[in-house]
């Protein structure tokens, strides 16, 4: 049986983050060279990108800038990532809307960086043998896909699709040791839940969610955490699941 001194260790990992420009994305790749990873971080925005390089602990580690709902762009990031040994897909956008104002175009811009890309990208890595044996596949989830929520009926199609895309992923990878995941938060204080625009929520909104979740409203460090164990030893055995991440809301 292997012995493994610390089983959260990300010690020799080389680990592809994308989204990592801002909120979830930047804080996991910030706690996993913590931990001792090597990073490859992907964001659209030159100087936020570099902002969260800067933040990485630790030397070697890469940045790849593009817009991934592009196959171009998946595919030059695939190239540039070369042998890794986990990916966290942290791309996406949540923007809230009544289904009956939801158009084509709408649904065609979510579900192309929510689903697509994730997808895509991870496709062309098992197809290239970019990732490692006993590597790992994080796709980000959120609550949304297992609870009602106003308006969200499209976000919450996207972030169903990934649960379950990754039970059966889970099944074509099982015999390389490669583990397929998901993350599903409630509201975690990111620059996505303090966007503008019409649909965004407002303070006293945000205020109102604070109170009802018995533990609050989550912190990226919190998601960041989990992340570390889904790309570690030490869920070595898990597989195809998800974790809720809620604060107690959903339960
Ligand atoms: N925050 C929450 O409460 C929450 C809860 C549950 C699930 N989630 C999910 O977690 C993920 C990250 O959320 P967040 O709160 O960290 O959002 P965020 O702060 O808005 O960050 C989104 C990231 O996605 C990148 N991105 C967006 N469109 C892209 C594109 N076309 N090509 C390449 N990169 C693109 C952004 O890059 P640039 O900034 O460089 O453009 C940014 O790095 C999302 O999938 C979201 O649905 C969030």
């Amino acid at each position: 049986m292997t012995q493994i001194n610390n089983p959260f260790s990300m010690a020799n990992k080389r680990i592809l983050v994308t989204g990592a420009s801002s909120g979830l994305g930047r804080q996991i790749a910030i706690s996993c060279a913590a931990a001792g990873a090597t990073l490859i971080i992907c964001g659209r925005n030159p100087e936020r990108l570099q902002e969260t390089l800067s933040q990485l602990a630790g030397s070697g580690h890469v940045t790849i800038l593009g817009d991934l709902t592009t196959d171009d762009a998946i595919t030059a990031t695939v190239e540039q990532a070369g042998n890794i040994d986990g990916v966290v897909h942290c791309t996406g956008i949540s923007i809230p809307m009544p289904a009956r104002m939801a158009k084509r175009e709408f649904i065609e811009r979510l579900y192309n960086i929510n689903v697509f890309t994730p997808q895509l990208l991870t496709n062309q890595l098992l197809a290239k043998n970019k990732l490692n044996k006993d590597g790992a596949v994080l796709f980000m989830s959120s609550t949304a896909a297992v609870r009602g929520v106003h308006g969200t009926s499209i976000y919450a199609g996207t972030k169903a699709a990934l649960i379950a895309a990754a039970r059966c992923l889970a099944l074509e990878t099982a015999k390389r040791g490669i583990r397929v995941n998901c993350l599903a938060p409630d509201l975690v204080e990111t620059p996505m839940l303090h966007g503008s625009g019409a649909n965004m929520p407002t303070g006293e909104w945000l205020d109102q969610q604070r109170a009802i979740h018995p533990l609050g409203l989550g912190t990226p460090e919190d998601v960041a955490n989990a992340a570390i164990f889904f790309l570690s030893p030490a869920s070595r055995w898990i597989t195809g699941t998800t974790l809720i991440m809620d604060g107690g809301i959903t339960h």
